[in-house]
């Protein structure tokens, strides 16, 4: 089983990328030979600076190793270091038509109503995607539910490669966690938690100090009601037993059992103090990792290295398959 996934290199990481996807990183481990890359590429789409981009994508890989991604036993590497990438997107971009990236909700939500400002970076943001995880022929994608709609289109572009120009690419599949597919901010919970587009107070860092969190959580908005249960009209309840689910490695069933007789403020104290010392390993190993740049630059040219060696070689078919550059007579393809 090869597994791959892709996180940007901007903004402080916060819980929903950590419970939606780093802690599946991390357990994608032991199930396969796992491949994450640090998408750099992607960060160009929207506007930034190169030397907070610079800083980070050490501050990620420093969150990732601290997570307990280990470089031993996955490939951990910087998208930009792998030309390959960038060269399978425009291939690709030639099975893929402009109306299905018209119809990428991210697309339209990171555009806004300025959609003629919107770099063409961004519209072909899901091309690059999909390059990223077909150069691998990967077959399991984990990922939150807001990337569900990426998978799919990739899916779709490895199909109507393969029927066009013959078997050559893996149709991956989505891995999707049953609970925390979808943290929400702890001060609007109809929204995702996000850095773009989130609030600072219903965000929690991976690094914010405990005192942080506590606060955070303690803030947290809740719903009208006293029960301790999920429901379509509690987002705000719903999400905290989501995040203590997922941080207990529990069933949000479970969760609710437990607390039936609680108070809201009880909810809130018992999550602070279980996502407290969920982060808090992390966030020391942290502290010791970032520190020394030239280290993570070691990693990252040794996973380099051995991503470029397989993504060279599906290219090399790609770019055989389509007629592109001279014919290979090493290993001609059936
Ligand atoms: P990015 O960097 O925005 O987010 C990284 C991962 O975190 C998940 N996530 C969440 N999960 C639960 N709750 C939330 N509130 C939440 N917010 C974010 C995302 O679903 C994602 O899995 N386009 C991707 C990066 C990418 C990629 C790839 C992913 C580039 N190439 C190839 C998979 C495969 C993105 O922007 O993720």
């Amino acid at each position: 089983m090869r597994i791959f996934s892709g996180i940007q290199p901007t903004g402080r990481k916060h819980l929903g990328n950590y419970i939606g996807a780093i802690a599946q990183y991390v357990a994608g481990q032991e199930r396969g030979e796992a491949i994450y890359c640090i998408v750099d590429l992607h960060a160009l789409t929207v506007a930034y600076d190169p030397a907070d981009l610079r800083a980070g994508l050490y501050d990620l890989l420093a969150v990732l190793l601290a997570a307990g991604l280990d470089p031993e036993r996955c490939v951990l590497f910087r998208q930009s270091d792998v030309r390959e990438h960038s060269e399978l997107t425009w291939l690709l971009s030639n099975v893929t038509s402009y109306g299905e990236l018209s119809r990428m909700t991210q697309f339209k939500d990171k555009a806004g109503s300025a959609r003629e400002l919107a770099t063409a970076g961004l519209f072909f943001y899901p091309v690059l995607m999909a390059s990223d995880v077909l150069l691998y022929r990967a077959q399991e994608v984990p990922v939150g539910d807001d990337q569900r709609q990426h998978v799919e289109l990739m899916r779709d572009v490895a199909q109507r490669f393969n029927a066009r120009f013959g078997d050559t690419l893996v149709v991956p599949e989505h891995r999707i966690p049953a609970v925390g597919a979808r943290i929400m901010d702890l001060q609007h919970p109809q929204s995702k938690m996000s850095t773009t587009t989130g609030s600072v107070e219903g965000t929690v860092y991976v690094t914010d100090a405990p005192a942080a969190i506590e606060k955070k959580l303690k803030r947290a908005v809740t719903d009208s009601g006293d029960e301790v249960r999920r429901a379509v009209d509690k987002p705000g309840i719903t999400n905290l037993i989501e995040i203590f689910a997922a941080v207990r490695g529990e069933a949000p069933e479970e969760i609710e059992a437990e607390l039936k007789d609680a108070r809201y403020g009880e909810l809130k104290s018992a999550v602070a103090g279980a996502v407290i010392d969920y982060l808090a390993p992390v966030r020391e190993r942290y502290a010791d990792l970032r520190g020394d740049e030239s280290q993570l630059e070691a990693i990252l040219a040794d996973g380099a290295e051995r991503a470029r060696s397989i993504a060279g070689e599906t290219l090399a078919d790609v770019r055989e398959r389509m007629g592109v550059g001279a014919p290979r007579r090493d290993r001609p393809l059936r």
